[in-house]
Order: structure tokens, then sequence, then C-alpha cells
């Protein structure tokens, strides 16, 4: 856990207000019953100036969760995705986490929130990597929980609804009691779906798996952009379900989120994974870095610069970029 050092501004339902101006009132529906859907981005600093990575693709995401709750963003977007950037440069730093959130406020109580009114947030703070500096070097110690990861027959995994992270709140608590960093949800049915805010890999004899859309994770973005960068650097890859015993016999195995990043697992449940060298997932983790960080061409369309002339310049002489970008959103399921 980190403590959130307040920046200068949060984004609220339409307006820029000081940090410690942003309130919401105690009796706020979606506080009690968790009637609130969020996003995590990251911006990053590049060579033409600060630039939000994928920002597009987690507004998608923001609205479909909206969607499967029937919940009714009352901005577009458009309309968000400018607030993303007036907040960004208002706070003026380049390297930062901004959480975009839409919640059911004040003024209706009971378990029917579309009634209620829907705020909408978006926080920024500075955030390093989630599962600290060993997850960058030596990497996680990780172990399966307890904890059964929710399925779409009770929870939608797939919309990135607060209420969803009670499950992964309860998973880690217990990761960190036992003494490790994070925890690893099988399914119902028993494989492995993810950790408690990341997807997760295996390497196997140079092939990497993550397990599919259907077995309860969160479509990942930054899943989407390993895969994407598998492909690209000709590195087998399956989307296939796995087994709890197929982690420990694995030759690498890491987690990726934006929170995280590309992170590593060193062991999981005191057995060591492989030999201790993780040679693919130091390439996706640097390939992903650069793309993030606007240094590898052809992702250019990844980023939003906070001024249009920015991605005038970074996108010049790199029209491949749309081209890629269409023939990958053919491709990916
Ligand atoms: C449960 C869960 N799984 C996976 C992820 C990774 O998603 P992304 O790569 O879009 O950050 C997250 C992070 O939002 C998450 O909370």
């Amino acid at each position: 856990m980190v403590a959130l050092g307040p920046l200068p501004k949060i984004w609220l339902n339409g307006e820029l207000v000081p940090w410690e101006e942003a309130r919401v009132h105690v009796l706020s529906h979606g506080l009690h019953y968790a009637y609130s859907v969020f996003e995590g981005i990251r911006s990053h600093r590049t060579p033409h100036g600060p630039a939000i990575f994928r920002l597009d693709d987690h507004l998608e995401r923001l609205g479909n969760s909206a969607k499967i709750y029937r919940m009714k963003l009352p901005y577009s977007t458009a309309e968000l995705r400018h607030a993303a950037i007036e907040l960004v440069q208002a706070n003026g730093i380049a390297d930062a986490y901004l959480r975009p959130i839409a919640f059911s406020g004040y003024g209706e109580m009971g378990l029917d929130p579309s009634h209620s009114e829907i705020d909408v947030a978006i926080g920024e703070w500075y955030w390093p990597p989630l599962l600290g500096p060993t997850s960058e070097v030596g990497g996680t110690r990780a172990t399966v929980s307890s904890w059964t990861r929710i399925d779409s027959r009770s929870l939608p995994p797939q919309a990135k609804c607060a209420a969803n992270y009670a499950n992964g709140a309860l998973a880690k608590m217990e990761a960190i009691a036992g003494g490790y960093d994070e925890a690893i949800l099988l399914n119902s049915a028993g494989m492995v779906a993810e950790g408690t805010g990341e997807n997760i890999f295996r390497v196997k004899n140079d092939v990497v798996s993550t397990p599919p859309a259907s077995s309860g994770i969160l479509r990942g973005i930054t899943r989407d952009t390993v895969l994407q960068l598998l492909h690209e650097e000709g590195i087998a890859f399956q989307r296939t379900d796995f087994t709890r015993e197929e982690l420990y016999s694995a030759d690498e195995l890491f987690f990726s989120g934006t929170a995280a990043g590309i992170a590593p697992i060193r062991e999981v449940d005191g057995r060591p994974i492989g030999d201790g060298r993780h040679p693919i997932t130091d390439r996706i983790h640097r390939l992903y870095e650069e793309c993030a960080q606007g240094l590898r061409p052809g992702h250019g369309l990844w980023l939003t610069y906070l001024e249009p002339q920015q991605l005038e310049q970074a996108v010049a002489g790199e029209m491949q970029a749309r081209d890629q970008a269409q023939a990958w959103a053919a491709y990916a399921k």
C-alpha cells in the first residue's frame, strides 16, 4: 500500500476542484451498495510530452462496465477524455495514475440504484508499481488463494465494479497475512484466473499462455498490450486455461496490470518458478515500457497527448501505427 500524496486538483462532476474539497456525502448510495464502476489508467513522460496510455480503451471499458450495471453515465466518452487531459495538465506531473470513477450518489437508499444521481470523478496521484520494488527486480512471492474468483453467475467479472474488489481484498489480505506479496485466484472450475488486480501469464517451453476471457478475469488492457507485443515479436502464445500445478511447473510467470506493470513472479506457495531467470518476461516488460513511454515505433495511437500538435509530431512518419492497430483489432479476441 502507498499513502496518497495530494496533487492540486481532482475532476468532480464537471469541474476541477482542489484535492481537499473533492468530497461526497457519507450517505452516498455507492458507498453502501458498491454501485460504482471505475478505471485505472497511467500517464507517462514521453519525448513529446506527457501522454496517457490507452485512454480510449480504458474509457470504452468504463462504458461497458456501466452498461453491464445499467448505469447511465452523465458524461460522454469525449467529455471524460477531455476531463482526463485537463486534469493531467492541471496537476502538472507526467508519470501518474488516473482513477475515473462513477458511482450512485446521495439522495436515495435501497438496493435499486436506477433513480440515483450518478457522481463522476477523476482522481490522479503518483503511484509506483503496485507490487513494490521487488516486483521489478527479484519478482513477486505469490500464493494460491483459498478464495474463489467471482464468476458471471454471481457478479460480472468483466465489469470493473467496486463490488468485485471485496473478493480481491479478501484474497490479498490472506496472502499478506501468510507472508506473501500477492494472491492468485482460481475460478469456480478450479482453473487459474488472475491476481487481485492483475492478469497472469505463464511461460513454458517458450510458449506463453494466459487464461481466456471466459475464465472469470477482468479483460486487462495491459494483457491485450502483452498479447499484441507477443504477436509482433513472433513469440507463440495462447489464451488457454491452466491449473494450479501448471503454475508450479512454469518456466516463468508474470502479472500484468496498469497499476502493477509487468511483474515477474518469483515463487508460488514456496516453490521457486523455473531457474529464477525470466527472459521472456523481461523482454515483454521492456517493450511495454517503451510503448507506454512513446519510444516504440508503431504504437503512437496508444498514446493520448495533452496537446494535439504533440500527437502530430509523434505519429508523423509512422502511419503504420494505424494499420497495426487495425490488424490487431481484427485478430484480438
Ligand atoms: C481484477 C483485475 N484484473 C486485471 C487487471 C488488469 O487490467 P489492466 O491491465 O487493464 O489494468 C486489473 C486492473 O485493473 C484488475 O483489477
